[in-house]
């Protein structure tokens, strides 16, 4: 297939954008570079592969999916850092509700009637039903997950209208990198858990925060399902050979076994040899206790199973990548 992947030169859209490749389908890279990376795509794209334009760029877009006859596409491009969209609603709503309609609005012009969205456990806000499923009621308690779930319904809407076929899959906490160390996870700034610890252990004069040691949970910690980013960046693959013109289905994506804070910072010690710095801090309001995947649908309907499963093939692999890269991408 011929894929335009939004958001490619990010951590996950990185990750998708090389499995592509590696199973032999023709593969764009459409990225403003707001947070995106092109070292990471320069050893397997084409540097003319790379079209560095922004979403709301409509005629740009358009021109892009027309000129390079593709045939769907993969959309990652969003802000994705919870704390500023409570700060700068705006800036979230703009790029990641008005730029997805763009994009829409560009597909349909230039004939494009596959997408697959990147969205998210934030959806479900505090969960009620733990493992969650995916017609667990919805409440997001911020703007980044009530950002998410209005474009999932944005693309109902275009399914229903105009015949878009359309996959939503909900990430739980995506991790990891490339088992091959070829790629990494470099964020500005660094909110995800993993990374965070990793650097702890690097510069220890940064001790990691622990947000509350007084969760309802077996050691006090919040638990959540940790999901190798390969194994995300697979699901796409399999999403991509099942969609259905003027349908939305949508999928959980996670382990369904939840890891507290404390077990991964365990997990870090181990891959690499040294204890992990930490301090307990507050809770932070907004921060369920408990986040845990059931991604049953996506195993039955998809074929889906995680290759990476266990909490040290993930830590092992994203330490291998951030060990070597202390300054991500820029080292
Ligand atoms: N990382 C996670 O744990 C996680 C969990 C759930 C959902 N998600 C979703 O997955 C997607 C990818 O997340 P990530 O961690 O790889 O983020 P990332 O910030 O690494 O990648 C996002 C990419 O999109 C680009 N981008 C943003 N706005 C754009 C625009 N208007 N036009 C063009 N490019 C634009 C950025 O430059 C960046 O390269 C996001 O949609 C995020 O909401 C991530």
């Amino acid at each position: 297939m011929r894929v335009l992947v939004t958001g490619g030169a990010g951590y996950i859209g990185s990750h998708c954008a090389l499995l592509l490749k590696e199973r032999g389908h023709e593969v764009w890279v459409l990225d403003n570079l707001t947070n995106g990376h092109p070292k990471a795509l320069e050893s397997f794209l084409p540097a003319d592969r790379l079209i560095v334009a922004d979403l709301g760029d409509t005629h740009r877009v358009e021109h892009a999916l027309l000129a390079n006859r593709i045939e769907a596409v993969l959309h990652f491009a969003a802000f994705a850092l919870v704390g500023e969209s409570v700060v700068r609603p705006d800036k979230y709503w703009n790029n990641n509700v008005v730029g997805t309609i763009s994009l829409l609005t560009a597909m349909r012009h230039a004939g494009v009637g596959k997408m697959v969205f990147s969205s998210t456990a934030a959806v479900y806000g505090e969960p009620t039903v733990v493992p969650i499923p995916e017609d667990h009621p919805k409440s997001p308690c911020n703007p980044y997950g009530r950002t998410k779930l209005v474009m999932e319904e944005a693309l109902a809407d275009h399914a229903a209208a105009f015949g878009l076929g359309a996959t939503v899959l909900r990430y739980f906490n995506a991790a990891g990198c490339d088992p091959q160390g070829r790629l990494g996870e470099d964020h500005a700034p660094e909110t995800h858990l993993i990374p965070l610890a990793i650097r702890a252990v690097v510069d220890p004069s940064k001790p990691f925060q622990i947000f509350g040691a007084d969760w309802p949970t077996p050691d006090g910690t919040c638990v959540r399902d940790l999901i190798h980013v390969t194994d995300l960046a697979e699901a796409h693959l399999l999403a991509l050979e099942r969609m259905e013109a003027g349908k939305v289905n949508r999928y959980n994506l996670g382990n369904g076994e939840g890891h507290s804070v404390r077990q991964v910072l365990d997990a870090v010690g181990r891959a690499s040899g040294k204890p992990v710095p930490a301090n307990v801090a507050p809770r932070r309001p907004g921060d369920p206790a408990v986040l845990v995947a059931d991604s049953s649908k996506a195993r039955a309907e998809l074929g889906w199973k995680p290759k990476y499963p266990d909490i040290d093939s993930i830590v092992g692999s994203a330490w291998n990548w951030l060990s070597r890269h202390p300054r991500g991408y820029k080292t």
